[in-house]
């Protein structure tokens, strides 16, 4: 039977065309109008070709009838994976081929808060830069400083790797707020080189805080005003995971008092939108969620999709599996 696909998404190639080749495609554009629940439990599709705003709840997975949901993401906090469990749905991402450059946009944040880029860039865009002056936009360095890593999979792992080469000490929370010990051979390469601590005190002892961790339950306003409270009063945070993981107006009431140094975000608690206050400070550095926007990362990402949809809607095993 030809395996049906319904691509919620404008899949870059090669995604596109590999799952025009394994099966009959209905695109988003030719279904306007009709809601997700309604197409899923249309019994019209095996797969469902999805990124991070098509939101698969509890409610609509017990209803749905699909072989299996592919998120072109490696994220997949908008599927209620224990419900798609429990309805026999498989789930797929796309893990490993966007850390390295994700850990680049978080090093991007990282050198553009602590070297007031944001500021130096609206100064010679507004033609307000006079000359060079001993004291214009003075910074903070990045060699020495402790960045603490709040998350430590792939991508926490690959910020690290790129951080200890600009000469930062990298101290790290496996799985904050919990804690949990990373044995050295799970270390691998980084054993020795990096210290792990508990959440309370990558808190209190970094000087960039950037977070690595899937937004669940117990991630939820992982950073809240008390957090914020007991960082440095100079510290710098870095948010490239999800929204939700920072209280976006406990951080706005922060840096207006001109408790941490800067931040920088690249994604959102009510995204695409910033909490009020946000975009007007001017030690705040934001991007449109540009973590994995490379062009060879996004390719990357669409065949692996593919790849999973195709494997869900054949039967074969799924490349890339996402378990409760
Ligand atoms: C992800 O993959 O989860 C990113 O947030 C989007 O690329």
């Amino acid at each position: 039977m030809t395996a049906r696909f319904l691509q919620m998404i404008d899949l870059p190639e090669p995604g596109a065309s590999m799952l025009a080749e394994a099966g009959h495609v209905t695109r988003a554009d030719e279904v306007v109008g009709r809601d997700l629940a309604e197409l899923t439990c249309s019994g019209d599709y095996d797969v469902v070709v999805c990124a991070l705003d098509q939101r698969f709840d509890a409610e609509l997975l017990a209803e749905a009838k699909l072989a299996g949901i592919a998120n072109y993401a490696v994220g997949y906090n908008n599927i209620d994976i224990a419900a798609a469990e429990r309805a026999g749905i498989l789930v797929g991402n796309t893990p490993d081929v966007l850390t390295g450059a994700t850990a680049d946009i978080a090093l991007l944040l990282i050198l553009g808060v602590t070297r007031r880029a944001v500021e130096g860039e609206a100064m010679m865009r507004e033609g307000r830069f006079t000359g060079w002056r001993s004291d214009l936009l003075v910074g903070k360095d990045v060699a020495g400083a402790t960045l603490g890593l709040a998350g430590f999979g792939r991508i926490g792992r690959a910020v690290a790797e790129r951080a200890l080469a600009f000469g930062m000490e990298v101290i790290f929370a496996p799985r904050p707020p919990a804690h949990r010990e990373v044995s050295d051979e799970e270390l691998g390469a980084l054993a020795g080189r990096v210290r792990q601590v508990r959440w309370e005190e990558l808190v209190e002892h970094s000087d960039v805080l950037s977070l690595h961790v899937p937004l669940t339950d117990a991630t939820h306003h992982l950073v809240d005003a008390d957090v914020l409270a007991r960082m440095k009063d100079d510290a710098v945070l870095i948010n490239t995971a999800r929204g939700p993981v920072v209280d976006e107006s406990a951080l706005v009431t922060a840096l207006r008092e001109g408790r941490l140094f800067g931040a920088g975000f690249d994604v959102y608690e009510h995204e695409p939108a910033m909490a009020p206050g946000l975009a007007e400070l001017p030690n705040v550095m934001v991007l449109p969620h540009l973590g994995s926007a490379t062009r060879d990362t996004r390719a990357a990402m669409a065949e692996l999709t593919a790849r999973n949809a195709i494997a869900m809607a054949t039967g074969a095993p799924v490349p890339a599996r996402v378990t409760a």
